[in-house]
Formats: structure tokens, C-alpha cells, sequence
């Protein structure tokens, strides 16, 4: 199978996430959400479907999606649910299958998130759950989604003991990115966003790395190409990640970089003061001055990481107030520890990233310290 079909169709792009029957397309492209029907055409699927989103989410993407679906023959049930991280539970996954029910869903009915991160994690956690499994899409309209969540399968709800720790893997029949309905999202959205996308030229890319830093200015001022390059570029790298490990046994934990801290600060911080993105950006920044620190990462190469994290708008820093042992907390309750040890994912070289395992705790406690000395 090709690795990145770059094919020029109505200025799409489209990337192929070969898993074997688990196989499946990630479409990106300007103006695409009204080919949603047809595509669907291909699967034989029953003709109701339940297409899950949010209220914040412009209306106008629901009317092209619902238009495109009635023309092809499907009946749109519509699932709306709250808006937001704390709407990532049970209780809304419960709703939807209410619904589902309700409206007699069956096994060949697909579900269909429209919208973020959050939507799609919930909606996928219900197609993953609902009669033992249907069909899932995933039409991810923030970048955050578009480059990372809605690709490589990971579908989660939160519970009270921490965040996206009841899931599966569950991929879907198809991902649609249509990188106009990003024109809709606050800056702030777009650079949360970008945090993910620079995470991939860390741990994989260095010439998409030099592209970042040529274009990350463009990026946050929406310009289409730039982000239909960055968002492609992303979903390639994240696609043969997942090929070679799809149920993070080994590989897919390099996807994790910036994200052991960055959890760890959305928690110690009650998922309030920093959205999704903002957090990995923490991470990242902290890992690779652990790096350094270490002895891994040369210290040039640290600083221009940090140097295109802060030029996306995001921030490099622990915010004020958290405690090393606060932190530490969180890193052994994460729920990549293996057998108790502290695990990092941490940059040898920009384009490379290395999982490093079991590295003496007085260590983590004496870098956190100067760490959190350094802000105050
Ligand atoms: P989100 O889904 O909360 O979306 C951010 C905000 O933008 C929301 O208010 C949303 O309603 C709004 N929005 C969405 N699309 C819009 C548009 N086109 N125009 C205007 N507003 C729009 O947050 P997110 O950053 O997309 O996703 C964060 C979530 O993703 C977290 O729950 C995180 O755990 C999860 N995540 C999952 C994976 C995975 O592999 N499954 C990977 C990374 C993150
Ligand atoms: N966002 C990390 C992963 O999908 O594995």
C-alpha cells in the first residue's frame, strides 16, 4: 500500500492507515464535507445513522453534512451533547445509546462524530460499545482533531479516577478533515492544535520540523495551505506510527511525548486553566530540558524546540504552584507506567524521540525542583 497517496483531487489528500481489514482513509481537503454521503456509498451500511456533535459547533457543518447524508439515502438521527472535557463521560455515553436505541440503530448503522476531540472520543467510545460495535466516521473539525485525536483509533470517556481511562482502540471506517471548518475556531483552538502538530515534527521529522519553523506564523493566521500541509504531514506521521503498533505495545508510546507532564499539569490543575494542547506544549518544552539535562538532548536542539513552541503562542513553563511531588504523583498514576517505573518520552535529536524506563526517582525530583525554582 502507497504511504501517502498525495493525490490531487479538488485539492484533496488523502492518506491511507493500512491496518490490515481495520484499513481505512483519512480525506483532507478544502471544502469536502459535503462529499460525506457519497463516500460512504463504498460500505454497506444500514441507512440510519447517529451523527454526534456540539452545540458550539458552527450549525452551518451539520446542515453541508445532513444534506449530503439525505441525498445518499441515509436518515440522520442527531445526538448532541454538551460541550467540553467534562462532558466526556458515562453519563453523556449513556444518552447516546439511549438514543441509538430509542431510535433503532442496528449493527450496520454508522456513527458519526462531528466535531473535537472530546466529540470524537465519546462518539467513537459509543460506536466502540453499542450492540458490541458498529461502524464509526470520525469528521474532525478542530486541528487539535484533525491532526491527531480522530486518527489511529483511541476512543476514551473520562471517569473521576482520570481522564480517558475507560476505552479501547476502535478505528474508524473512514476519517473526513475538512481544513475549511477550521476557519471557524478561536486562535487559541489553532495553536492548541499546533501543539500536536510540532510534537510530530519532534518525534519524527526534522524537514517538517524546518518547515514548522518557517510557517508557523501563516499557520496561526489560518492560511489554508499551510494548514492543509501541516495537517497531512501529521496524519502521515501519526498513520505509520499506529501501522507498526496499534495497541501501544512498544512504538506508539513516542506519540506520547510531552504528554506524561502535560497530563499531569490538566489534572493538578483541574482541567481549568489550560486546554488540551496548551498542556502537551508544557510537556514538551519540560521533556526537552530533561533531555538536556540527561544528557540525551544537545542543548541547541532544546532550544529551538522551546523557540517554536512559544512562537505557536503557547506556553513553555509549569505554571506557578505545582509541587515536584504533586507531579510525580501524577507520572506514577499515569496510565503509561509499566510495572511502577517512571516512563519519559524523551528527544535524542529533533526527528528522533526515544522512551526512556525506570530512571532513578531522585533524579525526576531533583530536575522538578529546579524546574519549579526557575518560574518563581
Ligand atoms: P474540543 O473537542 O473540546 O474542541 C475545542 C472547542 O472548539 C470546543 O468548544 C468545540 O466545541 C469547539 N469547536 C470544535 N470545532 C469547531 C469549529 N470548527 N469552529 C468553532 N468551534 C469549534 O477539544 P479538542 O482540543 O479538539 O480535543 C481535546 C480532546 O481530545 C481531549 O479530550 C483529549 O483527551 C482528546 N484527545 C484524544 C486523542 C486520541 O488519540 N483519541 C488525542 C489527543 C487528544
Ligand atoms: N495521542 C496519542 C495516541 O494516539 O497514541
Amino acid at each position: 500500500m502507497p504511504l501517502l497517496v498525495g493525490r490531487e483531487y479538488n485539492l484533496m489528500k488523502t492518506v491511507m492507515v493500512d491496518l490490515e481489514e481495520r484499513s481505512y482513509r483519512i480525506y483532507i481537503g478544502r471544502g469536502i464535507l459535503g462529499n460525506l454521503g457519497s463516500y460512504m456509498k463504498e460500505f454497506n451500511y444500514g441507512n440510519k445513522t447517529l451523527l454526534v456533535s456540539n452545540p458550539k459547533i458552527p450549525g452551518k457543518y451539520g446542515l453541508i453534512l445532513k444534506e449530503s447524508l439525505a441525498q445518499n439515502g441515509f436518515e440522520v438521527i442527531t445526538g448532541e451533547i454538551g460541550d467540553g472535557e467534562a462532558h466526556k463521560t458515562l453519563a453523556t455515553a449513556e444518552i447516546l445509546y439511549d438514543l441509538a436505541f430509542t431510535c433503532g440503530l442496528d449493527r450496520r448503522c454508522p456513527v458519526i462524530a462531528l466535531g473535537g476531540g472530546v466529540t470524537g472520543d465519546i462518539a467513537g467510545f459509543v460506536a466502540a460499545t453499542y450492540l458490541r460495535g458498529v461502524p464509526f466516521i470520525q469528521v474532525p473539525t478542530t486541528l487539535l482533531a484533525q491532526v491527531d485525536s480522530s486518527v489511529g483509533g483511541k476512543v476514551a470517556v473520562n471517569h473521576p479516577r482520570g481522564k480517558n481511562i475507560i476505552g479501547a482502540f476502535y478505528q474508524p471506517d473512514l476519517v473526513l478533515a475538512d481544513t475549511d471548518t477550521l476557519a471557524t475556531l478561536p486562535v487559541r483552538e489553532i495553536r492548541s492544535g499546533l501543539a500536536e502538530v510540532i510534537k510530530h515534527g519532534v518525534i519524527a521529522d526534522y524537514q517538517f520540523f524546518e518547515w514548522l519553523e518557517e510557517n508557523i506564523e501563516q499557520l496561526q493566521n489560518f492560511d489554508p495551505e499551510a494548514l492543509a500541509h501541516a495537517v497531512a504531514v501529521s496524519c502521515r506521521i501519526k498513520a505509520r506510527v499506529v501501522e507498526k503498533d496499534e495497541t501501544e505495545h512498544g512504538l506508539r508510546a513516542i506519540l506520547n511525548f510531552g504528554h506524561t507532564v502535560g497530563h499531569a499539569v490538566e489534572a493538578l490543575t483541574g482541567y481549568l486553566a489550560f486546554n488540551h494542547g496548551e498542556a502537551v506544549a508544557i510537556g514538551m518544552a519540560v521533556a526537552a530540558r530533561l533531555s538536556v539535562n540527561m544528557g540525551i538532548l544537545p542543548e541547541k536542539e532544546s532550544t529551538r524546540i522551546i523557540n517554536l513552541i512559544r512562537k505557536a503562542g503557547l506556553p513553555v513553563d509549569l505554571p506557578e504552584g505545582l509541587l515536584p511531588e504533586g507531579l510525580l504523583g501524577c507520572f506514577q498514576r499515569d496510565k503509561k507506567v509499566s510495572g511502577g517505573r517512571l516512563t519519559f518520552v524523551l528527544p535524542e535529536r529533533i526527528g528522533r524521540v526515544s522512551v526512556v524506563r525506570g530512571i532513578d526517582k531522585s533524579k525526576y525530583v531533583e530536575f522538578f525542583n529546579k524546574e519549579m525554582q526557575n518560574i518563581i
